[in-house]
């Protein structure tokens, strides 16, 4: 028996492939492990098997019609939705795959994909030629980055005849990525993660601007350890010269201005609000339109406050997450920290000494961590280990905010 499978509901959409018939083992399976399924089939996969025979495997009625009064009066597709676990495509046509990417909502399956919050697996089978499409290979790294995850396909003949990749995994191999999705290191799934990244750059004239020294190591090495452990994560980014950590949904940003639009809309949305940019605190009043000349021997600028984007978050009063904020200070690194921590009325805040200019693109950070109740210390290491301790002292600290509301 799998004890991650015990208890979980499983949500199985089948679209039109000959490898249907294999599903029908992928379900037994799951039964097996004491899964509860539910099967929806597109109008395509009815060519290849039968709602009577999954209804008889799974052991619930089989949705295939949005617009279904009857289905709709037993289990609607927002209920549908809100009840999976997890949705498991398999297969998964290129014509499911493409209309996922692109946000369809037309038939039953891609509505309740579209209007849920669980992880969501698909299992891909096509002609190998259609496999390697541009386009289709575009669409699974667009699916990848938004954290759907992907089982195969296999190598092998097809049963068109061609050979090549293209065959679904098998139902044993999909049984097995559905356990390890669900097992402890994918515990985070279902937590929604927002997180900014990176310097902003507050533009002078059409060529200069003025930035810091951030390299968005410390924000990215955060998201990568929330997304390894299944929590959706977007990352707002500022302008920084690295590549996006794997199954991080990343929108990037210039100026502060953009960068709060961007984080408000995110973190209404969010379990978890991460921090971690070095926003500029202020920005020029007027940006000249044409390049500023040379002349003289000074040169005034007028600079006006940018919006605090975490204090904002911080004093949400609906809709706000849990809030983690950065201090980067060169003096008095705790008095400054708790005061921002009241101030802009964080849940956590971790405090660096960026005294001697450490910290800024350095591979190596050290913290402190404060919170209305305590605090601890996280020692000097890389910030991809630094992050995966942060990220365990902030679900810590999260679980415990819900215990006391
Ligand atoms: O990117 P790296 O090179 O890896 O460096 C990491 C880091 C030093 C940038 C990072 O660890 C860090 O400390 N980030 C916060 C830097 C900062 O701007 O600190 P602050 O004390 O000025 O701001 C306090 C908090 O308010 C931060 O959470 C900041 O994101 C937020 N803030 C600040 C100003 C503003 N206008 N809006 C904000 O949201």
């Amino acid at each position: 028996m799998d004890s991650q499978l015990v208890g979980k509901r499983i949500l199985v959409g089948i679209t039109g492939g000959i490898a249907a018939y294999k599903t029908i083992e992928l379900i037994r399976l799951l039964r097996k492990n004491k899964a509860e399924v539910r099967v929806v089939l597109t109008p395509a996969a009815t060519e290849f098997v039968t709602p009577l025979t999954l209804q008889a495997i799974s052991g619930n009625p089989v949705a295939q019609s949005l617009l279904d009064p009857q289905a709709e009066l037993a289990m609607g597709h927002i209920e549908l939705a809100k009840w999976a676990d997890m949705i498991v495509v398999a297969p998964a046509s290129a014509d499911f795959i493409a209309r996922l990417t692109v946000g369809m909502a037309d038939d039953l399956l891609s509505t309740v994909c579209l209007a849920s919050s669980a992880p969501i697996l698909l299992a891909p089978a096509m002609n190998q030629q259609m496999f390697s499409q541009t386009i289709t290979q575009q669409n699974i790294r667009a699916l990848q980055q938004r954290q759907v995850q992907f089982v195969g396909p296999n190598v092998g003949e097809q049963a068109c005849g061609d050979v090549g990749a293209g065959r679904m995994s098998e139902p044993a191999e999909i049984h097995q990525k559905i356990s390890e999705l669900l097992s402890e290191a994918q515990d985070l799934l279902g937590v929604k993660v927002a997180i900014t990244a990176g310097p902003t750059r507050e533009a002078i004239d059409p060529v200069r601007y003025i930035s810091n020294h951030s390299s968005g190591k410390m924000g990215f090495a955060i998201a990568e350890a929330f997304a390894e452990r299944g929590a959706t994560v977007t990352l707002i980014s500022g302008p920084v010269n690295l590549p996006s950590p794997l199954n991080v949904h990343r929108i990037d940003v210039i100026s502060a201005e953009q960068m709060q639009e961007q984080a408000l809309m995110q973190a209404v949305q969010s379990h978890i609000f991460v921090g971690c940019a070095a926003v500029a605190d202020y920005r020029v009043a007027n940006i000249a339109e044409q390049k500023i000349k040379k002349a003289g021997d000074e040169i005034q600028l007028t600079l006006v406050k940018n919006p605090d984007i975490i204090a904002e978050v911080g004093h949400l009063s609906v809709n706000r997450p849990f809030t983690v904020g950065f201090a980067a200070e060169t003096e008095n690194l705790e008095q400054y920290a708790k005061d921002k921590l009241q101030r802009k009325k964080l849940d956590m805040i971790c405090a660096n000494d960026v005294s001697s200019g450490q910290v800024f693109n350095a591979e190596e950070n050290s913290l402190r961590l404060f919170w209305s109740a305590g605090g601890t210390t996280l020692p000097l290491t890389d910030k991809r280990t630094l992050a995966k301790q942060l990220v365990n002292q902030i679900m810590s600290n999260y679980q415990q905010y819900y215990v006391e509301k």
